[in-house]
């Protein structure tokens, strides 16, 4: 390609999405990771995708989809693909009331009981982390709950998200003070150094989450996870059709210990799902407890 023509095509506006190309780029999504693009939200693909169109000098969606499909690069471009059209909203401490409800009904009951039976482990896994602001406010919560008795337990924290870019970023545990917006001063002093780029997580904070790319819906990979004591999974299904919440509510169940907890985000509901979860509502929020 010239340099002029090359020019002419940086300059040239991204182009609009057919319906056809449309409905076969949301099948494509839809297929490898369960997530739903309504029709209504058609503009997304035009204002998120438009620019990568540019810079691969790519005249239409169709071209695009067939890039996606057969190039070479597909893999970063679909790891870019997903990146571009998930909501990646998160913070330290989000919903803070929720939080509470679970600390003081969930996981004080579970580490009480762990303690009487003496087996000191707790596993949680926490699905569509994220940049890993949820994951890390369970390892404080942790640390604050048990204090220096912490060294005594086994504790993992398995957070997954199906971006690798948000997953890298996690495992960096660097923010910036809008991350923090919801975290206590005092808490925010004992677990975050000051440093350049931001606040880093301390090490001790990290030393609990281990962090991977998972696509929760990957059924093979979702079975190799070790079972948990706790799922926390908010707002994250929210994007899923039917079809993916059932299967993906039942990757939560089966991964479960019996007594175990399943947290979802507090504007999300399982009641047409979750058949074998006992709701327990209390002010501030609801668990999803599994049976015995
Ligand atoms: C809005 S964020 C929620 C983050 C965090 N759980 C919270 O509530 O603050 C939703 C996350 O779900 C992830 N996600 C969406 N579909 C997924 C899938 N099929 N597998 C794994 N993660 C997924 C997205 O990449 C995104 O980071």
């Amino acid at each position: 390609m010239s340099l002029l023509s090359s020019q002419a095509m940086s300059l040239r506006k991204a182009p609009p999405i057919t319906d056809t190309e449309f409905r076969k780029l949301r099948e494509f999504i839809y297929k490898l990771t369960g997530i739903d693009v309504p029709e209504r939200r058609k503009y997304l693909f035009e204002t998120r995708l438009g620019a990568r169109l540019k810079t691969l000098q790519l005249s239409s969606f169709g071209e695009y989809i067939t890039y996606l499909t057969s190039s070479p690069h597909r893999k970063q471009e679909l790891d870019l693909l997903f990146e571009k059209i998930t909501t990646n909203e998160t913070s330290f401490f989000r919903d803070i009331k929720q939080l509470g409800v679970f600390k003081t009904f969930a996981l004080r009951k579970i580490l009480d009981d762990q303690a009487r039976k003496g087996t000191k482990e707790l596993r949680i896994w926490c699905a569509g982390c994220s940049s890993g602001e949820e994951p890390y406010t369970l390892a404080i919560m942790l640390h604050e709950l048990l204090k220096m008795s912490i060294i005594s337990w086994k504790i993992r924290i398995f957070a997954n998200d199906l971006s690798p870019a948000m997953v890298a970023r996690a495992k960096r545990g660097v923010y910036n003070a809008y991350a923090l917006r919801n975290t206590p001063k005092q808490i925010q002093t004992k677990y975050f150094i000051p440093e350049s780029r931001g606040f880093k997580v301390h090490p001790k904070v990290q030393k609990l989450v281990q962090f991977q790319v998972l696509n929760l819906n990957d059924s093979v990979a979702v079975k190799r996870i070790q079972q948990s004591h706790i799922v926390f999974c908010r707002n994250v299904i929210i994007y899923f059709d039917d079809a993916m919440k059932r299967k993906v509510i039942n990757h939560f169940y089966n991964n479960l210990l019996p007594e175990g907890y399943l947290i979802i985000g507090h504007s999300e509901s399982l009641h047409r799902y979750a058949r074998f979860f006992i709701p327990q509502t209390k002010p501030g929020g609801i668990m999803y407890q599994k049976a015995k």
